[in-house]
């Protein structure tokens, strides 16, 4: 028999359906509910809200697990190419070797931007965060590209769009950098890999003759992977409720790069980087730092620790803790902020408060570490996450266009002032 939930609300009895997905996750549909009964419900920051139902990633908090399309992200880590997992979460299905190579090879020759782009980006001051600068030339791409400001087209014009995007965005994040150190832009190079094509575009200049260190790009490919989709978060709910209006995909996910940025999302590798050079430059107290985290009347926290989903561990942090031992054996790195790191680490998984919260090191604890380790400057480190991303934003627009959703509308309780009456400025 279908499950049911009953609400009991003035004195009358509601039933409300109960909709079970895949992985039995359970939800009360109250879809009907303001319409039947006049209430809404309240869930301020949606924490026990389902706001669609979605085939794209499965992710269980408490036991750690994550998966795209139905596939491990330690799999996908250790295996796959991250054009291949991009496949995979746009198209539902893994690619075989034909698809790959026609992905890749369509993504190669989209790579070049307008050259009209270079004088938007002139235009921005050399000190503007890279992430503002990002999103904004995301946003631009929709004058160049008329066409896809209407999301009703064809399949294959809305694929273009999708190709476009895949292949632009590293180009704009390197000349995002590029604007920032005020070196020229290096050009796309489509012989190139997707990983090896970005690195060589943020690192190169027009007069070296510069070699892509293979660990780097792995090291890429393995972040960018782990990175690319996280069901419904800030930025991917932010690029859906966007979508929602039938606003293009350029325009959404350039509204996902913004809801990104902030220290309590994709912001967080950045700003886990600054807390161990303060905790450094501090003298390397870490149980100081600890206590103060600690401290309800101190609003400092430990970035990188905590997340709203998993309550037990996050599993892209266990595959990236390793990544990050390999490459910076591999690179002879030694960085004394990674020693902070790894005594923040030790202190807070053993103590109590981090333990009953259910507190843990997440994925953007250690990829600053790796980021760092490659030279990408730390105010990169969000723009490297959005590559990584984009895959996963691309995913939901689709599916919440192909499901022909509603637009994302949520209501409110008011508590403002009741009804008052105008007074004219001169009584006043
Ligand atoms: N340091 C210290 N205390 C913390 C931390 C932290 N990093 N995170 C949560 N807490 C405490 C809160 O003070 C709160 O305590 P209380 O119950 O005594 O009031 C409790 O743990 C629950 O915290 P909430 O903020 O209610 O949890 P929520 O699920 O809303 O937030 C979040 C999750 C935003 C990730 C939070 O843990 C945080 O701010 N972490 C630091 C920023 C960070 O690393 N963000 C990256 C997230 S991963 C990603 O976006 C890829």
């Amino acid at each position: 028999m279908a499950k049911k939930a009953e609400l009991h609300i003035d004195g009358e009895i509601i039933e409300l359906p109960v909709i079970t997905g895949t992985e039995n996750e359970t939800a009360i549909d109250i879809s009907r509910l303001r319409a039947e009964t006049g209430v809404i419900t309240l869930d301020k920051g949606f924490k026990n809200t389902g706001s669609t139902q979605s085939g794209i990633t499965f992710l269980d908090g408490e036991k750690g697990i994550l998966r795209y399309r139905g596939y491990a992200i330690e799999e996908l880590a250790e295996e796959s190419s991250f054009l291949e997992v991009a496949f995979l979460l746009i198209y539902g299905e893994l690619p075989t070797s034909e698809d790959l190579a026609a992905f890749e090879k369509e993504i190669s020759e989209h790579t070049l931007v307008h050259e009209d782009v270079r004088s938007i980006l002139d235009g921005f001051p050399s000190k503007a965060h890279p992430m503002g600068v990002l999103s904004s030339l995301v946003s631009s791409l929709t004058a160049f590209y008329p066409k896809s400001l209407d999301p009703n087209r064809s399949v294959e014009e809305i694929n273009g769009t999708i190709i476009r995007s895949i292949a632009k965005l590293p180009t704009l994040a390197a000349w995002s950098f590029k604007n920032r150190m005020r070196q020229p832009v290096i050009y796309p190079d489509n012989s190139l890999g997707y990983c090896e094509n970005f690195i060589r575009m943020m690192f190169s200049l027009p007069t070296l003759n510069y070699e892509v260190n293979p660990v780097v790009a792995s090291a890429l490919n393995k972040l960018l992977i782990l990175h690319a989709d996280h069901e419904q978060n800030c930025s991917a709910s932010t690029v859906r409720i966007v979508g929602s209006s039938h606003a293009s995909l350029y325009a959404s996910v350039s509204a996902g790069i913004a809801a990104l940025w902030g220290p309590l999302h994709g912001g967080a590798n950045q700003a886990v980087i600054e807390m161990l050079e303060q905790i450094k430059d501090d003298g390397g107290d870490v149980d100081k730092y600890v206590a103060k985290a600690k401290d309800r009347s101190d609003s400092f926290r430990l970035m990188g620790f905590g997340h709203r989903v998993y309550k037990s561990f996050d599993p892209r942090a266990t595959i990236i803790k390793k990544a990050a031992d390999e490459v910076l054996g591999q690179l002879g790195v030694e960085d004394p902020v990674l020693d902070i790191a790894k005594k923040l680490e030790q202190v807070a998984l053993n103590d109590e408060y981090f333990k009953v919260k259910g507190l843990y090191p997440n994925v953007d604890f250690y990829s600053g570490i790796i980021y760092r380790a490659i030279g990408i400057p730390t105010d990169m480190f969000t723009v490297m996450f959005a590559l990584g991303r984009l895959p996963g934003w691309i995913a939901q627009w689709k599916e919440m266009r192909e499901n022909g959703e509603p637009i994302g509308r949520p209501r409110q309780i008011y508590t403002g002032a009741t009804e008052r009456k105008y007074v004219p400025i001169e009584k006043r």
